[in-house]
């Protein structure tokens, strides 16, 4: 970007979501920015910041206009270690769907659709339930425990891996790679720690490739050999290397995004305990507590896009080969769309048109398996532990990327 095009727009020279300031709240510092400047440029990370709902609807929805590649690109250039082992290691920087464009994107998409079915994910309900209840029993009420290592890591990681066919012994390993992939593309690492995120992407890769090789020889039930079905059928139409993206996708997204999710929901209810009495007192507020989450406190506060052409944003010129920073979390703090937004309610009736999940063709593939897990979660736990409440005096603590947000730990106690 040229100075004369930066002229253009507002600049936020001290705007930097990667601060500890922003990370420990962002909230307050989206609400501190001036209305009238819902786009800006911020030199921090050369990205422009988008605010305001009606806009990152419309970007969300004109995927011509706006492509979806810097999903996942890292947000400091890399050092040309780093970059040269990713790309020994076949991590490309639109690795996966999500920042492909069609037709890309739909030849990823369609068969991802096909094998991961409503009815295959109401099916998980029961695997759901009974590893919600193994993960409670597990828990000595007597003294406070962290719900995030207790429930909200293990839960969605178990359900997607076991969904995709994973052997258990290497859930482990695969929750590690995925720390280190949330690091790379959405963090501020150092030259030294992008060399090591590095090697084990190159690894998580690897392993992937093997896994669907593996699979291929003894299909089973599983999401994958759903895809390999696919591939079976029509070689052409989904090769075994899409089927390793695809995976790619979803050992991430399966479980970073929900680990946060109910993190979130169990922070905001148990800040206010009349939330958390009313949603034991009336388990059928579980659905809304959920989605009201999903607005107030997103597990993704931000999602990213650049300019195919040059195009006027929120009254801002941009120029062609702009990156955006989709703020979602700012969205659903918009006035115009959910009134009373700084207020959290169990009952509020529009929650629905939360941007938290996307829009348009790249939508959340796993926004009602998120919810379900959450759902399910929410209930067990308030029945298990109707009287739970947060210990008090802790500081949260937040994984520093800008793009998957939960309490790393929470600390709560049954009393
Ligand atoms: C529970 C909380 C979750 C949240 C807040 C969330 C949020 C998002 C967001 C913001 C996007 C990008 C949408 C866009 O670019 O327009 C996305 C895409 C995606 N999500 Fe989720 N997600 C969640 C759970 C899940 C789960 C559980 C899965 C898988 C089982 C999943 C799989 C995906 C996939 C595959 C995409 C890419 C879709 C595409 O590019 O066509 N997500 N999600």
């Amino acid at each position: 970007m040229t100075p004369d095009e930066r002229a253009a727009c507002p600049v936020h020279a001290d705007f930097d979501s990667l601060s500890p300031t922003f990370l420990a709240d962002p909230f307050a510092v989206l609400a501190s920015l001036p209305r009238e400047m819902p786009v800006f440029y911020a030199p921090s990370s050369d990205y422009y910041v988008v605010t305001r709902y009606a806009d990152i609807d419309a970007v969300l929805l004109a995927h011509e206009t706006y492509s979806a590649a810097p999903a996942q690109l890292p947000l400091v250039p890399l050092v040309s270690e780093a970059a040269q082992i990713l790309r020994a290691g076949g991590t490309t920087p639109q690795p996966s769907m999500v920042s492909l464009d069609p037709p890309a994107h739909t030849r990823l998409r369609s068969p991802t659709v096909r094998a991961f079915t409503p009815r295959r994910v109401a099916q998980m309900a029961p695997r759901i339930r009974a590893t919600v209840g193994q993960l409670l029993h597990a828990i000595d009420p007597a003294t406070p425990f962290d719900l995030v290592a207790t429930l909200t890591f293990p839960l969605p990681a178990t359900i997607i891996f076991s969904f995709m066919g994973i052997p258990e012994r290497d859930w482990p390993q695969l929750k590690a790679w995925c720390g280190h992939r949330a690091s790379l593309a959405w963090g501020r690492p150092t030259p030294t720690e992008q060399v090591q995120h590095a090697e084990h992407m190159a690894a998580y890769h690897g392993y992937l490739r093997a896994f669907v090789a593996r699979k291929a020889q003894a299909r089973d039930d599983t999401f994958t050999s759903a895809l390999l079905a696919i591939h079976a059928e029509e070689p052409e139409a989904l090769t075994p290397e899409e089927i390793a993206s695809i995976l790619y996708s979803l050992t991430f997204t399966g479980h970073e995004t929900t680990n946060a999710l109910i993190g979130n929901v169990v922070r905001r209810l148990l800040e206010a305990p009349a939330r958390w009495d009313a949603v034991v007192a009336d388990p059928t507020l579980i659905p809304g507590a959920v989605d009201e989450t999903l607005r107030y406190d997103p597990a993704v506060p931000v999602w990213r896009r650049v300019t195919k052409r040059p195009v006027t944003l929120g009254g801002v010129d941009v120029p062609a080969g702009a990156k955006l920073f989709l703020w979602l979390a700012a969205s659903g703090r918009d006035a115009a769309v959910f009134p009373e937004p700084e207020t959290f309610d169990l009952r509020r009736a529009n929650t629905s048109k939360t941007l938290a999940f996307g829009k348009g063709i790249h939508y959340c593939l796993g926004a009602a398996l998120g919810k379900l897990d959450a759902q399910l979660a929410l209930d067990a736990l308030t029945h298990r532990f109707p009287r739970l409440r947060l210990v008090e005096g802790q500081a949260l603590s937040f994984h520093p990327n800008i793009s998957f947000r939960g309490p790393q730990a929470l600390w709560v106690q049954a009393t």
